[in-house]
């Protein structure tokens, strides 16, 4: 790949922070070198052209914002199809509308479809990286990472696992569940850019042994990734208390089994105690605050500002199907409105942030993904700041870059998203039609 010259404005947040707000890096007529998928230089394009004349003739000239492609931190593949379905809170939800959807991934050609529908879509809507559950049949998880790799995206999955609480259809074992992710495991973490994720649904439908063979599988490949939620909804939490009286609280369940430690992500953590915080942020673990799935199915308020004083790393998350989109825009609007009910505001550099390179130095990806830093991975948007008459006046009447930016997160959904481009490559462009890659 020849090397390419990326023109227009451009931000992103070049470091890990606790105040996005003063430590973005703006552009206003900025360039971005990209050579082999990787970012060669950043900087001021006047100054780079004055000393570079002869690579005028392949500049790109952007009219929207450049900034890094965005970070899902928890989404579930196999329930894009059941997105927005009505009248039900986690447990019922789970057993309704999720159980029955992914018992249709039993079938490789069907998961390879919607493998290839879901990442076009989290391109279509600005995503690059996602953390990404699968189901518990381990034809999902190659089908997804097959899929993943034809972009050469850096993608996290893993193999679901559940041996109780379930349809016997989506049930594994102990044994089987251990040995079916150790493989996948061996066979994509760290391929290309694909990386694993050891994924034991919630502590509901594993049994002890289950979570003690995940926890083993963990401390064998401690650069792995581990995901699982956690502390959604009261009725669950209560659960936890039934099923597992001998522990203090519902992250006690994953400590005794090793799975709390960095590379861990707990989707919610909404009903939590103040020792679970303060485990949670020695441990190096990480929350996915996943704002429209919360209000969506009603579990409840996460208290951002809480996690933070409490020093627990916190990254963005859709959670689609219980969250109502892919866009980490329409999300960062959803995080916007958790907190003001909870008389706190989360400044638009803070939203960003947490689906960009917050999002990345939370799960310890930030030397590959979320800025455009010297070195890092190629993945980054063009953000269209014309997408439609209500924000292309909003965006008119606005004089900050703060203003801007609070506006195309409130308003924002993939229609503000004009192109996609994964380590270099155009994966999206607004208006064009993309064929499936051929597998
Ligand atoms: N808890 C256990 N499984 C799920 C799931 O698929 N979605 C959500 N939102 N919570 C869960
Ligand atoms: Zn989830």
């Amino acid at each position: 790949m020849t090397r390419q010259f990326h023109r227009g404005s451009i931000l992103h947040f070049p470091k890990a922070t606790i105040a996005p707000s003063d430590n973005y890096q703006y552009l206003q007529d900025g360039l971005l070198v990209v050579e082999h998928g990787l970012i060669q230089h950043l900087g001021d394009a006047q100054d780079y052209l004055d000393n570079n004349p002869e690579v005028q003739q392949a500049v790109v000239q952007h009219q929207g914002l450049i900034i890094p492609g965005l970070i899902d931190s928890h989404v579930h593949y196999p329930q894009v199809e059941i997105i927005a379905s009505y009248g039900k809170q986690l447990l019922d939800w789970l057993n309704t509308y999720t159980f029955p959807a992914e018992q249709q991934f039993v079938e490789a050609a069907y998961a390879r479809a919607q493998a290839e529908f879901f990442l076009q879509q989290l391109f279509a809507h600005g995503t690059t990286t996602a953390s990404v559950y699968a189901t518990v049949h381990p034809q999902s998880v190659s089908s997804f990472f097959e899929v993943s790799e034809s972009y050469n995206a850096r993608m996290i999955c893993g193999k679901v696992l559940m041996d109780r609480n379930c349809p016997t259809a989506l049930q594994d074992s102990a044994e089987s569940g251990y040995h079916e992710s150790k493989k996948l495991l061996e066979q994509w973490h760290k391929n290309g850019r694909q990386l694993y994720a050891i994924t034991p649904r919630f502590a509901p439908t594993s049994s002890e042994a289950q979570l003690a063979k995940a926890g083993q599988l963990a401390k064998e490949h401690p650069d792995s990734f581990i995901q699982t939620h956690l502390s959604e909804n009261p009725t669950e939490v209560q659960w936890i208390n039934e099923l597992f009286p001998d522990y203090s609280d519902y992250l006690a369940v994953y400590e005794a089994h090793d799975l709390v430690r960095e590379r861990s992500l707990f989707g919610h953590g909404i009903h939590l105690t103040d020792r679970e915080y303060l485990a949670l942020a020695s441990s190096g673990a990480t929350i996915n605050f996943c704002p429209s799935s919360n209000l969506f199915l009603g579990s409840g308020l996460f208290n951002y500002q809480r996690a933070q004083a409490n020093g627990v790393a916190v990254a963005l998350a859709s959670d689609v199907g219980g969250g109502t989109s892919l866009s980490m825009f329409a999300n960062q609007a959803d995080a916007y409105k958790v907190c003001q009910l909870q008389q706190a505001s989360l400044s638009p550099f803070d939203s960003l942030y947490l689906c960009t390179q917050g999002a990345a130095v939370a799960m310890g990806i930030e030397t590959q993904v979320g800025n455009l830093n010297v070195g890092s991975e190629a993945d980054f948007i063009e953000l269209d700041l014309q997408p439609t008459p209500m924000l292309s006046q909003r965006l008119n009447k606005a004089s900050s870059l703060s203003e801007k930016l609070f506006a195309i997160n409130t308003l924002g959904d993939d229609r503000v998203i004009n192109a996609t481009y994964v380590a270099g490559k155009q994966v999206y462009k607004k208006g064009q039609h993309y064929v499936a890659t051929a597998l």
